[in-house]
């Protein structure tokens, strides 16, 4: 029998994708988003590209009731949570915001799946937990020393989610922590859109060669890299997701705690990045070079072999096919999704 999957941020940018591949594998995601930064209308979009009209609850993972009348009505077998915060600057000035959003949220939703003996949970973390650690590849045992309240949330969330284990040694627990995630779904009918100005990247240049913005910004090009600017490990969101149905798998085997990094093993300079998306666009991305930005690191990216050995997944997608995935929805989407 199918298993049905929370997925809680299901229609934002990874949820989503995560959704139309839950489906696609047999899954019945039930999505529980309070649309705060997303729109109903990917629920269409997820229907044209798979035939299925996934449930949707909305509601705030914030709130107990919500939460708990969702696990009354439905049966659920394990709970991806993609519901949170995550934007570094805005972390900064409402430290409050985050710590509810990403810290509180969690833990009322940790609450509910226990009181419904739910016990299979995927958290999706990110490389902001390491902060600099005076190198650039990464692995699982590069420590953790957070250098904002974004990457302090999700922090949290983890020694929560190891405390939790310690005592309760029957939960199935992946803890995953993403690199770079950019791109779209091949289809080009959801992808990335964010709100205002976009934070990261990718984005940010798909939105200056499609006219909606006039030049970026590339802070600093005097970095000790290949070409002076910032290196990053960007990995398809199909990758990435994909990443997350492997640790389902895994996770039915029996309880356990997996801390494992998602990303590539190699990296990609922001002047390669600007190359490789002209390339794919056919688009100019006019630039102009800016001072560093304060607590940005010159390079760092993941050593991707314990995924490949715990999880028996590795990242397929190169950056051209991040690049042209990513035109692809932009072109088709130049004002993201309707209203
Ligand atoms: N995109 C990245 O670069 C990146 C990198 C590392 C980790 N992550 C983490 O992955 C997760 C998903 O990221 P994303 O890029 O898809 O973000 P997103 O903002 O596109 O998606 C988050 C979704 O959660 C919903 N949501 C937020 N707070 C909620 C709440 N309290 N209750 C219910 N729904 C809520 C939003 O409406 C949105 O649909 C986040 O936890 C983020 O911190 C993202």
């Amino acid at each position: 029998m199918s298993q049905n999957i929370l997925v809680t941020g299901g229609t934002g940018y990874i949820g989503s994708h995560m959704v139309v591949r839950l489906i696609e594998s047999g899954y019945t995601p039930i999505i529980f988003d309070n649309f705060s930064n997303s729109k109903p209308a990917v629920l269409d979009r997820i229907e044209q590209i798979t035939g299925v009209r996934p449930l949707l609850v909305k509601g705030d993972i914030r709130n107990e009731q919500e939460l708990e009348n969702l696990f009354r009505n439905h049966q659920i077998d394990a709970v991806i949570n993609f519901a949170g915060k995550k934007a570094v600057g805005e972390s900064e000035t409402d430290p409050l915001l985050y710590f509810s959003y990403n810290v509180e949220g969690t833990i009322v939703l940790l609450r509910v799946m226990k009181k419904f003996n739910v016990k299979k949970f995927v958290f999706s973390s990110s490389a902001t937990v390491y902060g600099d650690p005076g190198y650039d590849e990464f692995n699982e045992e590069t420590p953790l020393a957070p250098i904002n309240n974004y990457g302090l949330s999700k922090w949290m969330i983890e020694e929560v989610l190891r405390k939790l284990y310690k005592a309760e040694p029957d939960w199935s627990i992946a803890i995953l922590r993403y690199f770079n995630p950019v791109g779209a779904h091949e289809s080009g009918l959801i992808g990335e859109d964010p709100n205002g100005i976009p934070n990261n990247l990718m984005p940010f240049i798909s939105q200056v060669a499609v006219g909606k913005r006039a030049h970026l910004n590339v802070f600093g090009n005097d970095y000790p890299t290949r070409d002076g600017t910032g290196c990053r490990d960007y990995i398809h969101v199909m990758d990435l997701v994909e990443g997350h149905l492997n640790a389902l798998d895994v996770l039915s085997k029996g309880p356990q705690l997996l801390t494992v990094n998602l990303g590539t093993g190699g990296s990609t300079s922001v002047l390669e990045l600007i190359k490789a998306f002209e390339k794919a666009s056919g688009k100019k991305v006019p630039y102009q070079i800016c001072p560093r930005r304060a607590g940005d690191k010159a390079a760092y990216w993941t050593n991707p072999s314990l995924a490949k050995t715990l999880l028996g997944w590795t990242a397929k997608r190169d950056i051209e096919t991040m690049c042209k995935d990513t035109w692809n929805w932009q072109s088709k989407n130049p004002q993201g999704y309707p209203d």
